[in-house]
């Protein structure tokens, strides 16, 4: 555990939101924060209720996986957005990209989205967003490795993984961070419902991590292998294997190779 108590006040201090983050919940452990935040939404809390925690003992993330932390290092928050969401596949992506943006404004790294939610500094993940849906609201669930070093998440997972501090050398206030993802999923939130989908295409294409990279792409009609080029507008991976492109959804597997 973390030696410093997690300081809600110093994360309002920060947000320039007047949707997300009133009210918000810190608690040392919790099962999952998702799970939290649905227990609170039953119980009448409001769209922008945050529930941040400094240990998951259930934490999970996309396709059933469990998400490892690290107690008192990472920051690990779910937020009730609004109900003026679209509920298309192309949210969930969206708001990776405007997090991985803001990651790398706030870092000064080059942070970027691997299809569909993993937060990227180089091919090592830093982060991750889960949205699911509770009644008339989306619940983000982000987890970010924020201090220390990550090889034992890195040797649980079996893939490569980092933090922000072993990315950047600095040690970041993960208050000032919770605070940058909430101003960021607002103004995310806003230009989604807007449907301003010129500016996201353009903002998630900025941030490709995949790219023009070769990927193995396994669903239920078996195993196809191309080059990634691009986000449609449902949010599907466009995979191309020779004049084909294959539309690949969330439910799918995506492998990236290395060059
Ligand atoms: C992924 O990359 O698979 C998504 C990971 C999302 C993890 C966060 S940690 C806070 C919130 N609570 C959870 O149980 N999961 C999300």
């Amino acid at each position: 555990m973390s030696a410093e108590q997690f300081d809600g006040e110093r994360v309002q201090a920060a947000l320039r939101t007047p949707r997300l983050g009133r009210p918000l919940l810190w608690l040392p452990t919790v099962d999952s924060t998702q799970e939290e935040l649905r227990r609170q939404l039953a119980q009448g809390a409001p769209a922008g209720t945050v529930v941040v925690a400094d240990d998951q003992t259930a934490g999970r993330g996309r396709r059933g996986n469990v998400w490892y932390d690290r107690p008192g290092q990472d920051l690990l928050f779910s937020v009730a957005l609004p109900a003026d969401l679209p509920r298309e596949g192309l949210v969930a992506v969206a708001l990776g990209a405007y997090l991985a943006e803001a990651l790398g404004h706030e870092t000064r790294q080059d942070v970027r989205l691997r299809w569909p939610n993993d937060l990227v500094m180089g091919f090592a993940k830093v982060g991750g967003l889960l949205l699911e849906v509770a009644g008339e609201h989306f619940l983000a669930g982000v987890g970010i490795n924020v201090a220390g070093q990550a090889a034992e998440i890195a040797r649980q997972v079996g893939r490569p993984v980092t933090t922000l501090q072993a990315g950047t050398g600095r040690a970041l206030s993960r208050e000032e961070l919770l605070a940058v993802c909430l101003n960021t999923l607002d103004r995310a939130a806003v230009q989604l419902a807007a449907g301003d989908r010129g500016l996201i295409s353009r903002k998630i294409a900025d941030l490709d991590a995949l790219r023009d990279r070769t990927v193995t792409v396994t669903g239920p009609q078996g195993t196809v292998e191309g080059t990634a080029v691009g986000v449609a507008l449902n949010g599907a991976l466009l995979v191309r294997s020779g004049s084909i492109i294959t539309e690949v959804t969330v439910a799918d597997e995506v492998t990236v190779q290395a060059d």
